[in-house]
């Protein structure tokens, strides 16, 4: 029997001959902790007992929740997790650089590596074709000690991808489709792998938005083939030397395939309070909803061709009155591309606010909380009752356009009817 991705990899990674179902010990390649996170983590590994990292230079830190600090003991969990990663050697990403998931694939990691992450959205390393998962805290503290993990290796979803995306639709659209069509739990420790002739043309940033919702659908990881794509964006970050080709055995065993064809998708949405209520914008329900908020950014669609698309739609034009927009471009190299290439200068001009790279709005702890009974429209992952501060307000998950032909009208609207 072939095998899938998920089994190549971590095949690759054990040198041993594993497949689905089995339980595995797993070397880790890299770690990840944001600043939420870390905390407990860094106390757990002082507990356990552990006296150094496994190796400093793949332990990751990054200050992203709450960047800047809005608050003295945000500030104080800062300088605790500097002073660790002080002490042990490990990798400090400060406030500015950006969010964990964004630069991790930007300058770190590679095909077939395993990076495990004290972050639920670690999954979205599976652009790479690298095996990214999120765990908590007490597993995070024992990878960062041991180097190592135990897991059991998941069976895979396949997803035919086929067709074209058509103008206003995205990568976005397309998994807020596919998570509506599993349900919150209908992959479940699955390995969801996007597969098809469509996927060679859908660019690892795409791709990235793609993989970093997996774990809405339950998934243990969302993972694409590393190949021309891979090769071109790794090519660009000049970490070409870490090119590894990977796909999936044509006999590989996969519990379900899903054929999915980008000519008949349209733009999606996840109406509150769960991501995955998910309606087309041709849907009745989806009309006429007053909208106070536009968020554009996050792990999810806080990249250059996001932006650029956003840009796109309100170039030349003003937000409605009513609406704040609020753009957060997901790293400062993304901030700094943008404001060369003059998209920051016009979401600035159509009346947008930009804020420095981080999570911001995402997570309800600054830049961006929600007032009573107000709705916003993000493009970030979740649109749980309170996530973005403020349990008396709504959340509708949508791609940038969307979210940018939303700014221009002040009521949920299709980007199509604005291009
Ligand atoms: Fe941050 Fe929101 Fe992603 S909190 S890591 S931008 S899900």
């Amino acid at each position: 029997m072939g095998k899938t991705l998920a089994e190549k990899i971590l095949t690759i990674n054990t040198k041993k001959d594993i497949s689905q179902g089995e339980y595995v010990l797993v070397n880790i390649d890299r770690v990840l902790l944001q600043d939420g996170t870390a905390p407990l983590a860094i106390r757990q590994f002082s507990e356990m007992g552990f006296k150094k990292l496994f190796d400093g230079s793949r332990v990751n830190f990054f200050i992203d929740h709450a960047s800047p600090s809005p608050r003295m003991e945000l500030s104080n969990d800062h300088i605790f997790i500097k002073e660790f990663a002080k002490k042990y050697g490990a990798n400090v990403f400060d406030v500015g650089e950006g969010i964990c998931h964004q630069i991790i694939s930007e300058q770190i990691l590679c095909p077939s590596e395993v990076l495990v992450g004290a972050d639920s959205h670690t999954c979205t390393g599976g652009a790479l074709c690298a095996f990214s998962t999120g765990m908590g805290s007490t597993d995070i503290a024992v990878a960062m000690g041991l180097g190592m993990t135990w897991m059991r290796v998941p069976e895979s979803f396949r997803f035919n991808i086929y067709g074209r995306f058509s103008p206003g639709v995205t990568s976005k659209d397309l998994i807020l489709k596919i998570i509506g069509m599993l349900g919150a739990d209908g992959a479940t420790y699955k390995s969801m792998e996007f597969l098809g002739e469509a996927v060679a043309k859908i660019d690892v940033e795409d791709r990235m938005t793609i993989a970093n919702m997996a774990v809405e659908a339950g998934a243990k990881c969302g993972l694409f083939p590393s190949d021309e794509m891979t090769l071109k964006f790794l090519k660009e970050k000049g970490r070409e030397k870490s090119f590894t080709e990977i796909k999936p055995d044509d006999t590989a065993n996969y519990e379900k395939t899903f054929d999915i064809d980008l000519d008949r998708l349209t733009p999606c949405i996840s109406l509150p309070h769960q991501v995955d209520n998910v309606k087309t914008l041709e849907d009745d329900e989806t009309k006429n909803i007053e909208i106070n908020q536009v968020f554009i950014g996050s792990c999810t669609n806080g990249r250059i061709n996001d932006l650029r698309i956003a840009a796109s739609i309100l170039k030349g034009r003003k937000i409605h009155k009513d609406i704040r927009l609020i753009v957060c471009p997901a790293s400062r190299k993304i901030f700094g591309d943008a404001l060369k290439e003059g998209i920051l200068e016009t979401l600035f001009e159509a009346g947008a606010t930009i804020i420095p790279p981080g999570c911001g709005p995402c997570i309800g702890l600054h830049l961006g909380v929600l007032g009573n009974n107000e709705t916003c429209v993000s493009t970030s992952n979740r649109n749980f009752l309170g996530r973005m501060g403020n349990p008396n307000s709504n959340i509708i998950l949508a791609s940038p356009a969307t979210a940018a032909a939303t700014a221009l009208t002040g009521k949920l609207t299709d980007p199509r009817e604005v291009l």
